[in-house]
């Protein structure tokens, strides 16, 4: 599309960051970063460095934090924006990268099958004049055995942004600074305060010129709820494995002082996509749906079924998720945790249960690659016992509380064996 492709020529995206070790070193990350979220993407796969990637519409930073974080990876990454690709080889002729290649090309033009362990196209296909054949390429480009991580938009919160695009097309703002000046003085002063999209304009980088445009001013963006998510991954050869962050896609977080009035059981049958929807029919936080796709079917939903568990499991504490406040056992209190990555957030308090089994999975984490479901639940029994506590799991009760910690986000699973 030409107008997409100028727009990411005129304002690139996102807000280039011209030292990216340093951002590093502060603890900038993307979310696509496999090595962070290892089991998250690949669940049945021994962790490996060594992967051959594709990042298709990689914008101004996405391959540089890549190829410097993961620097065995060999990367190939292109987009359609000139100055983007411009600023990427300014990059990585900073930084010497041997391990990114880059070129300014299209998704329709990418050719090969079988080729990528891993394809992260994320905020790119909802952008181009038919995100499911962007789709369909980019999963025939990712191996057998390989994983795609998929950003779009979510319509949920969203939902006020596209009357606004709308009233801006009507009065035919422009994407200059002028525009970016209207936009704003339209937000903050003439639209009322309790207008979706005000709040929407609240909660990202509003101050940046080129969020303004990409947000308020894009002339081609779709967003999906639950069933346009179905329908835009059916039939591209790849399906839905599981989101990247369960926190804002199962209710559990959000329900748990309402365990009176809601059921929540009765969501049990539903697949991860409707868990979702049934959360963030409720909650409008959600602005994106990040999630991995798998090639091969057996993947489908993979975890959100209580049954999938076993003795075999692994289980590993999510990164990203510290103690907040330490428990007291005899009060039945198991303690707190929060998640580092959006802005403190606090999870439910545990139980004196499940605060023994989150400590017996922070301690039997080996390396790196986390405990048996076994290791866990001899650990919590014994942890109970040192504790002179009169409480014992058993496997149903343990799994059911592994579970919970994988909607809360607080554990990933994985069928990979210790060696
Ligand atoms: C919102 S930015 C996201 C950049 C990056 N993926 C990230 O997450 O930071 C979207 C990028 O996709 C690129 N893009 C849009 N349509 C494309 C297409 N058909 N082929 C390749 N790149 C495309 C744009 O030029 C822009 O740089």
């Amino acid at each position: 599309m030409k107008k997409i492709k100028e727009q990411y020529n005129l304002y690139t995206y996102p807000a280039p960051i011209e030292d990216m070790k340093k951002a590093i070193d502060n603890g900038y990350i993307d979310l696509s970063d496999a090595n962070l979220f290892w089991d998250i993407f690949f669940p049945d796969k021994t962790y490996t460095d060594n992967l051959n990637v594709l990042i298709a519409g990689c914008g101004t930073n996405q391959a540089i934090y890549l190829a410097l974080a993961n620097p065995n990876w060999k990367i190939y990454g292109i987009d359609l924006s000139e100055n983007s690709i411009k600023f990427v080889e300014s990059q990585i002729k900073k930084y010497d990268l041997r391990n990114l290649t880059i070129e300014m090309s299209d998704i329709f033009e990418i050719t090969g099958e079988d080729k990528y362990d891993l394809v992260i196209s994320t905020g790119v296909i909802h952008h181009t004049k038919d995100p499911k054949l962007a789709l369909k390429t980019l999963s025939s480009a990712t191996k057998k055995e390989g994983a795609l991580c998929i950003m779009v938009y979510a319509k949920y919160f969203r939902t006020g942004v596209y009357d606004l695009q709308k009233i801006f097309r009507y009065l035919g703002i422009k994407q200059d600074a002028d525009g970016i000046k209207f936009v704003k003085n339209y937000i903050e002063n003439i639209l009322p305060d309790d207008h979706i999209a005000k709040k929407f304009y609240k909660s990202t980088s509003s101050e940046i010129d080129t969020a303004i445009v990409d947000t308020w001013l894009n002339p081609k963006d779709t967003a999906y709820d639950a069933n346009d998510l179905k329908e835009l991954i059916n039939g591209t050869g790849s399906y839905f494995q599981n989101w990247l962050d369960n926190l804002f896609c199962y209710p559990q977080a959000h329900f748990d002082d309402f365990k009176n009035d809601i059921d929540l059981s009765l969501l049990d049958h539903l697949d991860p996509i409707d868990n979702m929807d049934f959360t963030q029919s409720t909650m409008l936080q959600a602005k994106k749906h990040t999630f991995i796709l798998r090639k091969k079917k057996e993947f489908e939903f993979k975890w959100s079924s209580i049954s999938e568990i076993t003795k075999k499991t692994r289980i590993k504490n999510t990164p990203f998720v510290k103690a907040a406040e330490k428990g007291d056992l005899s009060k039945n209190y198991g303690g707190q945790v929060f998640y580092q990555r959006f802005k403190g957030a606090r999870c439910p308090k545990f139980s004196a249960k499940e605060g023994i089994v989150w400590s017996a999975i922070i301690q039997g984490v080996k390396n790196n690659v986390g405990s048996s479901f076994n290791d866990v639940l001899l650990l919590s029994n014994k942890i109970a016992k040192d504790n002179n506590l009169n409480l014992s799991f058993d496997n149903n009760e343990m799994m059911r509380i592994l579970h919970r910690m994988w909607k809360l986000s607080l554990v990933t699973f994985s069928e990979t064996e210790v060696i």
